[in-house]
Order: structure tokens, then sequence, then C-alpha cells
């Protein structure tokens, strides 16, 4: 499919002050669309000036949620712009697409597609250390219709945001409430796809965290509320007595790329054993209590590798390390980030120059 190329006639002006980006409030001059109808197919690419979409108050999407996205980043390095595993979000969000009976997008278009929109707005890639260029992918279902059913018409679109530190407090520790009352998903249901519904229903406990001080939730799984699973934003490790834990992929968590790539480089380049297994909250506090907890940290693409502080869960709080990132937690920090920005050596493959 030829992408249609429309360019903006009034730039914006660019952040002056990368220090104060912030995460996902300024966008750039232009955004890929791509329209979807049943018995056509995907067409009418366009790389066009950025703009609020016009769509019926009545589009599915307002009423059913039919809606995934995907988030990566590109970044400034001194061999050019990267892309870190482009591949792997189109990939998973197919995965997710057939999930929410979305029309499954070409990947290696859309990756095609990100690389032309990225080489017109190179120039909107932020340049100071931990900054970059979030991307986020999206497919949203706009028929006009109140019935409950799966669209036929979409929009696939692109948008581009140049962004610094996820969390405030950069990679200081954040602290954490792990939540037992409200779950996140269950087997069976959509927890593994990247879909606005999972992050809605995070909201109430995320609230009820933030007004007891902790930055992010910890959700527990749906059917016992036992055993860890992810933080809304993140999926998580716990380092406990010199190997590293996290859960594992049933269906409930959303299969991450950090959280892939850190294990990779766990194993292969630290050689730390990793156990992708389900993990008893009640455990990890009586390691802490035996002195065995040593490092938490959750991982994804907004928050890349953020050390955990401290927990709280039911009437228990404990302070991780000394409220300090750990070692490891700082080693693999150091090597993702490496790879991603261009420092060291790709020794996976994982990145691609635009
Ligand atoms: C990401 O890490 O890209 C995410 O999608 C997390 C988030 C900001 C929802």
């Amino acid at each position: 499919m030829q992408i249609k190329v429309k360019p903006a006639e009034n730039l914006k002006q660019k952040p002056q002050d990368e220090s104060k980006l912030g995460f996902g409030r300024l966008f750039t001059d232009h955004m890929l669309t791509v329209q979807y109808k049943a018995g056509i197919g995907w067409h009418n690419a366009e790389i066009r000036p950025y703009e609020n979409f016009s769509l019926s108050p009545a589009a599915l999407v307002f009423h059913y949620s039919q809606t995934i996205f995907e988030g990566l980043k590109a970044y400034r390095t001194p061999d050019g712009i990267k892309l870190f595993r482009p591949w792997d979000n189109f990939k998973r969000m197919n995965v997710s697409a057939r999930r929410l009976c979305i029309p499954e997008i070409d990947e290696k278009f859309a990756l095609d597609a990100l690389v032309q929109l990225l080489r017109i707005e190179q120039d909107w890639v932020p340049h100071s250390e931990g900054t970059s260029l979030y991307i986020r992918p999206t497919i949203i279902a706009t028929d006009p219709y109140l019935g409950v059913k799966a669209g036929e018409e979409y929009i696939f679109y692109i948008i581009l945001s140049p962004v610094g530190a996820y969390y405030a407090s950069g990679l200081e520790p954040v602290d954490i409430y792990v939540e037992d009352e409200y779950v996140r998903s269950v087997v069976g249901g959509m927890g593994f796809a990247k879909t606005g519904g999972n992050y809605a229903a995070s909201l109430i406990a995320g609230e009820l965290a933030h007004k007891m001080g902790y930055s992010q939730v910890l959700w527990l799984d749906g059917k016992e509320r036992k055993y860890v699973e992810e933080v809304g934003s993140m999926n998580i490790f716990f380092k406990i007595r010199g190997e590293l834990f996290t859960a594992p992929l049933e269906g409930t968590i959303l299969a991450g790329i950090t959280r892939d790539s850190v294990i990779r480089l766990a194993k292969e380049v630290f050689g730390v054993n990793v156990r992708e297994e389900r993990l008893a909250i009640a455990d990890i506090f009586e390691e802490h209590e035996k002195g065995g907890l040593e490092e938490v940290f959750g991982t994804g693409t907004a928050a890349v590798i953020s050390p955990v502080g401290g927990m709280k869960w039911e009437d228990k709080v404990i302070r991780i390390n000394g409220g300090k990132m750990g070692e490891l937690t700082r080693q693999l920090y150091d090597k993702l980030t490496g790879i991603q920005y261009g420092r060291e050596e790709d020794i996976f493959g994982w990145t691609m120059t635009i």
C-alpha cells in the first residue's frame, strides 16, 4: 500500500527544555492514519498533520472499548535514530487484535510506515540523556452503531510524543501498593492484550494507592489473590537469594518486550537464573523477613527498568534494599539502555536504525 504524504503547513516549536518533557503530553507535527472497511480491508494510508479526529459520538470505540494500542520508542544514538525490537510490537499488536476482534494489520507494512513517519519527524527525537520519542500505534473501531458487535470500520494510527522519564521520580525507587481487593484480569480474560479496558479497570486501585502515598499498584492473580502478576504499566521482577523471579505468561499479564529483554540479559549476559513462575506475595514478604529478598524492579517500555523501594501488603510495609536501586537492577538498566542508545554492542540484534 502506498502512503500519501500531506505535510503540515505550520510546524510546532520543538521543546526547548528537555528536562521538562515528562511523559506523553506533547505531540509531533505529523501522524500516520490508515482506514479499514469490511470488504475493502486496510486502505487510504496517509502521513498527515497531527490533528483531532472527527468521529461520530456513536463510534463503537466510545461505547464498547474496541481499541488496542502499542508503545515503543525511538532513541537518538551516535549512529542515528534507532528503534528497539519494533517488529515485536507489531506482532503483539496483532495478538491484541485477535482477542478484540479487530482486523490484523500487515506487520511489515506497519513497520515500514513507522519508519517513513519517523524520517519526517526525526528532529523531534530529543537529545538529552534518558529522553526518547515515544511511539503510540493505536487501532479504534469507528462505526457509528450502538449494538454490541465487532466493528466493520477502523482507524489504525500512529502518533509520536517526545518524552523524558515516565515517573516523575526518574530512577529513584518507587513505592508500590499490593492490591488485594480489586483484580485486573483473570485467565480467559484479556489481561494479555494491550487494550484500554485493562487500564480503565486499574484506575480505581491506582487512585486509592496514590491517596496512601504509593505510586503504583501491584496486582495479584484474579482467582486466589495470592500470586503476584504485574504493575499496570510494568511487569515486575523479584531477586530472591540470587535468582530472578517473574510471573509466567499465562494469559493474564502483558508479554512485555522489556520483560523478555531483561530475562535474556539476566540469563545470557549476567548468568542469573531466571524463574518464570507463580510467586505468592506471602512468600515474598516472608523472604524479606528472612533477609532473602534482595531487589525488586518493574520493566516496561515507558518505565524502562524502575526500581521498587518499598511495598505495602495488608498491614505490612517493607523496605527493599534499604529503599535503594539494587546492583543487578542497575546492571540491567545500564545494559539495556546501553543497547537502546547505541553505547553498547547490540549482541541480540534488537535494534534497527531508521
Ligand atoms: C508502555 O510501557 O509503553 C506502556 O504502554 C505503559 C503505559 C504508559 C500504559
